[in-house]
Protein backbone atom coordinates (compact mmCIF):
# COMPACT_ATOMS: atom_id res chain seq x y z
CA UNK A 1 0.00 0.00 0.00
CA UNK A 2 0.78 3.64 -0.42
CA UNK A 3 2.22 4.71 3.20
CA UNK A 4 2.51 8.77 3.77
CA UNK A 5 6.08 9.65 4.79
CA UNK A 6 7.47 12.15 6.93
CA UNK A 7 10.12 14.36 4.69
CA UNK A 8 9.87 17.17 6.52
CA UNK A 9 9.15 19.29 9.46
CA UNK A 10 9.04 22.68 11.20
CA UNK A 11 7.25 25.31 13.10
CA UNK A 12 6.99 29.63 14.06
CA UNK A 13 6.12 30.85 16.82
CA UNK A 14 5.39 34.89 17.51
CA UNK A 15 8.32 37.25 18.57
CA UNK A 16 6.49 38.28 21.69
CA UNK A 17 6.68 35.98 24.83
CA UNK A 18 3.98 36.30 27.89
CA UNK A 19 5.09 35.26 31.18
CA UNK A 20 2.61 34.37 33.99
CA UNK A 21 3.83 37.49 35.93
CA UNK A 22 2.68 39.46 32.96
CA UNK A 23 -0.56 37.91 33.15
CA UNK A 24 -0.68 39.20 37.04
CA UNK A 25 -0.66 42.51 36.32
CA UNK A 26 -3.70 42.52 34.40
CA UNK A 27 -6.12 39.71 35.55
CA UNK A 28 -6.03 38.30 39.30
CA UNK A 29 -3.97 35.00 38.89
CA UNK A 30 -0.36 33.60 40.03
CA UNK A 31 2.19 32.24 38.42
CA UNK A 32 1.51 29.74 40.82
CA UNK A 33 -1.45 28.62 40.45
CA UNK A 34 -1.52 28.41 37.19
CA UNK A 35 2.06 26.07 36.60
CA UNK A 36 -0.04 23.94 39.10
CA UNK A 37 -2.96 23.60 37.62
CA UNK A 38 -1.71 23.58 33.94
CA UNK A 39 2.03 23.39 33.92
CA UNK A 40 2.22 26.68 31.79
CA UNK A 41 4.81 29.19 32.55
CA UNK A 42 4.81 30.87 29.21
CA UNK A 43 3.65 31.38 25.86
CA UNK A 44 4.33 33.15 22.71
CA UNK A 45 1.16 35.96 21.64
CA UNK A 46 1.00 37.14 18.07
CA UNK A 47 1.54 40.84 17.51
CA UNK A 48 -1.48 42.75 14.79
CA UNK A 49 0.83 42.01 11.74
CA UNK A 50 1.11 38.27 12.81
CA UNK A 51 -1.53 36.57 11.58
CA UNK A 52 -2.65 33.30 11.30
CA UNK A 53 -1.56 32.95 7.58
CA UNK A 54 1.92 34.54 8.14
CA UNK A 55 2.35 31.98 11.05
CA UNK A 56 1.60 29.40 8.74
CA UNK A 57 3.81 30.31 5.81
CA UNK A 58 6.72 30.78 8.24
CA UNK A 59 5.96 27.01 9.59
CA UNK A 60 5.52 25.72 5.88
CA UNK A 61 8.64 27.52 4.90
CA UNK A 62 11.00 26.07 7.53
CA UNK A 63 9.57 22.54 6.77
CA UNK A 64 10.53 22.79 3.61
CA UNK A 65 13.92 23.89 4.11
CA UNK A 66 13.78 20.93 6.52
CA UNK A 67 12.82 18.52 3.44
CA UNK A 68 15.07 20.40 1.46
CA UNK A 69 12.17 20.88 -0.89
CA UNK A 70 10.66 24.02 -2.77
CA UNK A 71 6.75 24.90 -2.79
CA UNK A 72 6.79 23.31 -6.76
CA UNK A 73 7.35 19.82 -5.06
CA UNK A 74 4.21 20.22 -3.31
CA UNK A 75 0.51 19.60 -4.48
CA UNK A 76 -1.78 19.60 -1.62
CA UNK A 77 -1.86 21.70 1.60
CA UNK A 78 -3.86 21.29 4.73
CA UNK A 79 -4.56 24.31 6.98
CA UNK A 80 -6.05 22.73 10.45
CA UNK A 81 -6.93 26.48 12.00
CA UNK A 82 -10.08 27.88 14.37
CA UNK A 83 -8.47 31.08 13.82
CA UNK A 84 -8.66 31.91 10.09
CA UNK A 85 -7.23 35.55 9.39
CA UNK A 86 -10.90 35.73 7.41
CA UNK A 87 -14.28 34.11 7.23
CA UNK A 88 -13.09 33.36 3.51
CA UNK A 89 -10.80 32.58 1.78
CA UNK A 90 -9.09 30.37 3.61
CA UNK A 91 -5.95 30.47 5.35
CA UNK A 92 -4.25 27.69 3.31
CA UNK A 93 -5.01 29.39 0.22
CA UNK A 94 -3.59 32.13 1.81
CA UNK A 95 -0.28 30.32 2.47
CA UNK A 96 0.07 29.15 -0.52
CA UNK A 97 -0.20 32.48 -2.14
CA UNK A 98 2.28 33.42 0.33
CA UNK A 99 5.07 30.70 -0.95
CA UNK A 100 4.14 31.94 -4.44
CA UNK A 101 2.51 28.71 -5.12
CA UNK A 102 0.16 28.43 -7.89
CA UNK A 103 -0.30 24.75 -8.76
CA UNK A 104 -2.38 22.35 -6.41
CA UNK A 105 -4.83 22.32 -3.95
CA UNK A 106 -5.07 23.96 -0.45
CA UNK A 107 -7.93 24.13 1.99
CA UNK A 108 -8.79 24.40 5.58
CA UNK A 109 -10.12 21.98 7.94
CA UNK A 110 -11.52 22.78 11.69
CA UNK A 111 -11.25 20.28 14.11
CA UNK A 112 -10.65 22.87 16.84
CA UNK A 113 -7.05 21.54 19.06
CA UNK A 114 -8.06 18.25 17.17
CA UNK A 115 -7.47 19.47 13.60
CA UNK A 116 -3.68 18.64 13.53
CA UNK A 117 -4.31 14.82 13.92
CA UNK A 118 -7.98 15.55 11.53
CA UNK A 119 -5.47 17.21 8.79
CA UNK A 120 -2.66 14.56 8.73
CA UNK A 121 -5.55 11.40 8.56
CA UNK A 122 -7.42 13.25 5.78
CA UNK A 123 -3.43 14.00 3.84
CA UNK A 124 -2.39 10.69 4.58
CA UNK A 125 -5.77 9.58 2.88
CA UNK A 126 -5.61 11.86 -0.01
CA UNK A 127 -1.85 10.18 -0.82
CA UNK A 128 -3.00 6.86 -0.29
CA UNK A 129 -5.35 7.38 -3.45
CA UNK A 130 -2.75 8.08 -5.57
CA UNK A 131 -4.40 11.71 -6.08
CA UNK A 132 -1.82 13.76 -4.78
CA UNK A 133 2.03 13.64 -3.83
CA UNK A 134 3.10 15.70 -1.44
CA UNK A 135 0.99 17.13 1.91
CA UNK A 136 2.15 20.61 3.47
CA UNK A 137 0.15 19.82 7.13
CA UNK A 138 -0.04 22.54 8.96
CA UNK A 139 -1.23 23.93 12.58
CA UNK A 140 -1.63 27.25 12.85
CA UNK A 141 -3.75 29.48 15.27
CA UNK A 142 -3.71 32.81 17.02
CA UNK A 143 -6.42 31.74 20.20
CA UNK A 144 -5.37 35.00 21.76
CA UNK A 145 -7.76 37.36 18.93
CA UNK A 146 -11.07 34.83 20.49
CA UNK A 147 -9.87 35.16 24.01
CA UNK A 148 -11.68 37.24 26.62
CA UNK A 149 -8.92 38.89 28.09
CA UNK A 150 -10.72 39.58 31.79
CA UNK A 151 -11.54 36.12 32.10
CA UNK A 152 -8.93 34.74 34.09
CA UNK A 153 -10.09 31.04 33.86
CA UNK A 154 -9.20 30.90 30.20
CA UNK A 155 -7.26 33.70 29.00
CA UNK A 156 -4.02 31.86 30.95
CA UNK A 157 -4.27 28.80 29.07
CA UNK A 158 -3.74 29.04 25.62
CA UNK A 159 -0.96 30.99 23.17
CA UNK A 160 -0.16 31.33 19.52
CA UNK A 161 2.15 29.51 16.96
CA UNK A 162 2.45 27.46 13.76
CA UNK A 163 3.52 24.28 12.83
CA UNK A 164 4.06 22.10 9.67
CA UNK A 165 4.96 18.81 8.65
CA UNK A 166 5.69 17.68 4.53
CA UNK A 167 4.04 14.19 4.13
CA UNK A 168 4.91 12.48 1.14
CA UNK A 169 3.65 9.65 -0.40
CA UNK A 170 5.79 6.46 -1.17
CA UNK A 171 4.39 2.90 -2.22
CA UNK A 172 4.68 0.72 0.72
CA UNK A 173 7.73 -1.61 -1.23
CA UNK A 174 11.18 -1.36 0.15
CA UNK A 175 13.20 0.21 2.72
CA UNK A 176 10.61 2.22 3.57
CA UNK A 177 7.70 0.10 3.48
CA UNK A 178 7.23 0.10 7.41
CA UNK A 179 7.22 3.94 7.91
CA UNK A 180 5.08 6.58 7.39
CA UNK A 181 1.27 7.21 8.50
CA UNK A 182 0.44 3.25 10.11
CA UNK A 183 -3.36 4.18 11.24
CA UNK A 184 -5.24 7.48 12.60
CA UNK A 185 -8.61 7.16 14.55
CA UNK A 186 -11.07 10.19 14.01
CA UNK A 187 -14.02 10.68 16.35
CA UNK A 188 -16.32 13.24 17.17
CA UNK A 189 -19.56 14.36 19.68
CA UNK A 190 -21.50 17.10 19.01
CA UNK A 191 -23.68 16.54 21.97
CA UNK A 192 -20.63 18.71 24.16
CA UNK A 193 -20.73 21.78 21.99
CA UNK A 194 -21.31 23.81 25.00
CA UNK A 195 -18.48 22.48 27.17
CA UNK A 196 -16.00 24.48 24.95
CA UNK A 197 -16.96 26.52 22.23
CA UNK A 198 -16.56 30.30 20.76
CA UNK A 199 -20.01 32.94 21.60
CA UNK A 200 -19.85 34.45 17.85
CA UNK A 201 -19.82 33.46 14.34
CA UNK A 202 -21.71 34.28 10.94
CA UNK A 203 -24.63 32.88 11.78
CA UNK A 204 -25.18 34.31 15.75
CA UNK A 205 -24.02 37.03 16.92
CA UNK A 206 -22.24 38.08 13.97
CA UNK A 207 -19.06 39.10 15.67
CA UNK A 208 -16.12 36.56 16.27
CA UNK A 209 -16.60 35.85 19.74
CA UNK A 210 -14.89 34.84 22.49
CA UNK A 211 -14.01 31.09 23.86
CA UNK A 212 -16.28 29.76 26.46
CA UNK A 213 -15.06 27.01 28.58
CA UNK A 214 -16.39 24.52 31.39
CA UNK A 215 -12.37 23.82 32.50
CA UNK A 216 -13.18 20.77 35.07
CA UNK A 217 -15.93 19.15 32.38
CA UNK A 218 -13.05 19.17 29.48
CA UNK A 219 -10.35 17.78 31.83
CA UNK A 220 -12.92 14.84 33.06
CA UNK A 221 -13.58 14.13 29.24
CA UNK A 222 -10.41 14.55 27.94
CA UNK A 223 -8.64 11.53 30.02
CA UNK A 224 -11.09 8.85 28.93
CA UNK A 225 -11.52 9.88 25.18
CA UNK A 226 -8.25 10.07 24.60
CA UNK A 227 -6.89 7.25 26.01
CA UNK A 228 -9.71 5.41 23.57
CA UNK A 229 -8.62 6.53 20.42
CA UNK A 230 -4.64 5.59 21.58
CA UNK A 231 -5.79 1.98 22.09
CA UNK A 232 -7.54 2.00 19.22
CA UNK A 233 -4.29 3.08 17.34
CA UNK A 234 -2.30 0.43 18.99
CA UNK A 235 -4.95 -2.90 18.33
CA UNK A 236 -5.03 -1.75 14.77
CA UNK A 237 -1.14 -1.90 14.86
CA UNK A 238 -0.62 -5.03 17.23
CA UNK A 239 1.67 -2.24 18.85
CA UNK A 240 2.14 -1.67 22.55
CA UNK A 241 3.33 1.76 24.93
CA UNK A 242 6.63 -0.11 25.01
CA UNK A 243 7.35 -0.01 21.60
CA UNK A 244 6.08 3.66 20.76
CA UNK A 245 9.79 5.98 21.09
CA UNK A 246 7.99 8.77 21.48
CA UNK A 247 4.32 10.08 22.96
CA UNK A 248 3.21 13.90 21.13
CA UNK A 249 0.18 14.79 22.80
CA UNK A 250 -1.97 17.85 22.18
CA UNK A 251 -0.47 20.52 24.83
CA UNK A 252 -3.41 21.71 26.43
CA UNK A 253 -2.08 20.96 30.17
CA UNK A 254 0.17 19.26 31.93
CA UNK A 255 -2.05 17.41 34.38
CA UNK A 256 -4.38 15.85 31.11
CA UNK A 257 -0.95 14.44 29.25
CA UNK A 258 0.67 13.09 32.46
CA UNK A 259 -2.72 11.65 33.53
CA UNK A 260 -3.26 10.25 30.08
CA UNK A 261 0.20 8.53 30.03
CA UNK A 262 -0.40 7.25 32.75
CA UNK A 263 -3.45 5.27 32.46
CA UNK A 264 -1.63 4.08 28.88
CA UNK A 265 1.43 2.84 30.68
CA UNK A 266 3.50 5.71 28.83
CA UNK A 267 6.86 5.82 30.30
CA UNK A 268 6.88 9.68 31.98
CA UNK A 269 10.33 10.18 29.69
CA UNK A 270 8.73 8.90 26.65
CA UNK A 271 6.08 12.12 26.62
CA UNK A 272 7.52 14.97 25.07
CA UNK A 273 6.33 18.53 26.48
CA UNK A 274 6.01 22.02 25.59
CA UNK A 275 3.00 23.44 26.87
CA UNK A 276 5.14 24.95 29.71
CA UNK A 277 6.68 27.59 26.96
CA UNK A 278 3.88 27.38 24.23
CA UNK A 279 0.45 27.20 26.40
CA UNK A 280 -2.30 25.57 24.73
CA UNK A 281 -1.80 26.37 21.00
CA UNK A 282 -4.81 24.43 19.64
CA UNK A 283 -4.17 23.03 16.10
CA UNK A 284 -0.42 23.86 16.58
CA UNK A 285 0.60 22.39 19.61
CA UNK A 286 1.10 18.82 18.14
CA UNK A 287 3.16 19.94 14.97
CA UNK A 288 5.33 22.83 17.32
CA UNK A 289 6.32 19.60 19.59
CA UNK A 290 7.03 17.49 16.90
CA UNK A 291 9.52 19.98 15.37
CA UNK A 292 10.86 20.56 19.24
CA UNK A 293 11.77 17.08 19.64
CA UNK A 294 13.08 16.64 16.14
CA UNK A 295 15.26 19.51 16.78
CA UNK A 296 16.61 18.42 19.70
CA UNK A 297 17.52 15.32 18.31
CA UNK A 298 14.20 13.07 20.40
CA UNK A 299 12.83 11.94 17.79
CA UNK A 300 14.91 10.34 14.90
CA UNK A 301 13.99 8.23 11.79
CA UNK A 302 12.35 4.99 12.79
CA UNK A 303 11.14 6.33 15.79
CA UNK A 304 7.46 5.18 16.29
CA UNK A 305 5.48 7.94 17.44
CA UNK A 306 1.96 8.27 18.86
CA UNK A 307 0.30 11.72 18.39
CA UNK A 308 -3.48 12.14 19.91
CA UNK A 309 -5.53 15.22 20.94
CA UNK A 310 -8.94 16.38 22.03
CA UNK A 311 -10.71 19.90 21.03
CA UNK A 312 -13.92 21.36 20.76
CA UNK A 313 -16.86 19.43 19.72
CA UNK A 314 -16.02 17.80 21.41
CA UNK A 315 -13.00 15.99 18.62
CA UNK A 316 -10.57 13.98 19.62
CA UNK A 317 -8.36 11.20 17.81
CA UNK A 318 -4.95 9.59 17.23
CA UNK A 319 -2.49 8.74 14.80
CA UNK A 320 0.67 6.55 15.03
CA UNK A 321 3.54 7.26 12.38
CA UNK A 322 6.72 5.44 11.80
CA UNK A 323 9.04 8.58 11.95
N1 LIG B 1 -5.85 32.15 38.51
C1 LIG B 1 -6.22 32.01 39.80
N2 LIG B 1 -7.34 31.39 40.16
C2 LIG B 1 -8.14 30.90 39.19
C3 LIG B 1 -7.81 31.03 37.83
C4 LIG B 1 -6.63 31.70 37.52
N3 LIG B 1 -6.21 31.87 36.23
N4 LIG B 1 -8.77 30.45 37.12
C5 LIG B 1 -9.66 29.96 37.97
N5 LIG B 1 -9.29 30.23 39.22
C6 LIG B 1 -9.96 29.89 40.48
C7 LIG B 1 -11.42 29.57 40.26
O1 LIG B 1 -12.18 30.75 40.24
C8 LIG B 1 -11.72 28.71 41.45
O2 LIG B 1 -11.91 29.54 42.57
P1 LIG B 1 -13.07 29.20 43.65
O3 LIG B 1 -12.68 27.85 44.18
O4 LIG B 1 -12.93 30.31 44.60
O5 LIG B 1 -14.32 29.19 42.84
C9 LIG B 1 -10.43 27.94 41.67
O6 LIG B 1 -9.40 28.68 40.99
C10 LIG B 1 -10.47 26.53 41.13
O7 LIG B 1 -10.99 26.57 39.80
P2 LIG B 1 -11.30 25.26 38.99
O8 LIG B 1 -11.88 25.65 37.68
O9 LIG B 1 -12.03 24.32 39.86
O10 LIG B 1 -9.81 24.75 38.79
P3 LIG B 1 -9.33 23.43 38.15
O11 LIG B 1 -8.47 22.72 39.08
O12 LIG B 1 -10.43 22.67 37.48
O13 LIG B 1 -8.37 23.98 36.99
C11 LIG B 1 -8.33 24.30 34.64
C12 LIG B 1 -8.89 24.78 35.98
C13 LIG B 1 -6.84 24.52 34.65
C14 LIG B 1 -8.97 25.12 33.54
C15 LIG B 1 -8.64 22.81 34.49
O14 LIG B 1 -9.98 22.56 34.72
C16 LIG B 1 -8.27 22.32 33.15
O15 LIG B 1 -7.11 22.26 32.82
N6 LIG B 1 -9.25 21.88 32.36
C17 LIG B 1 -9.01 21.44 31.03
C18 LIG B 1 -9.00 22.63 30.19
C19 LIG B 1 -8.30 22.35 28.93
O16 LIG B 1 -7.23 21.77 28.89
N7 LIG B 1 -8.93 22.81 27.88
C20 LIG B 1 -8.43 22.70 26.64
C21 LIG B 1 -8.55 21.26 26.14
S1 LIG B 1 -9.31 21.18 24.65
C22 LIG B 1 -8.55 22.29 23.83
O17 LIG B 1 -7.36 22.29 23.84
C23 LIG B 1 -9.37 23.33 23.14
Amino acid sequence: RTRSIVRGVGSYLPRRVVSNRDLEKFVETSHEWIVQRTGIETRHIAADDETTSVLGIKAAEAALANAGMTPADIDLIVCATSTPDYTFPSTATMIQAGLGMHHGAAFDLQAVCTGFVYAVATADKFLASGSHKRALVIGAETFSRILDWEDRTTCVLFGDGAGAIILEAQEGEGTSADRGVLTSHLRSDGRYREKLYVDGGPGSTKTTGVLKMEGKEVFRFAVGSVTDVVRDAFDATGTTAEDLAWFVPHQANKRIITASADKLGIAPEKVVITVDRHGNTSAASIPLALDAACKDGRIKQGDLVMIEAIGGGFTWGSALIRW
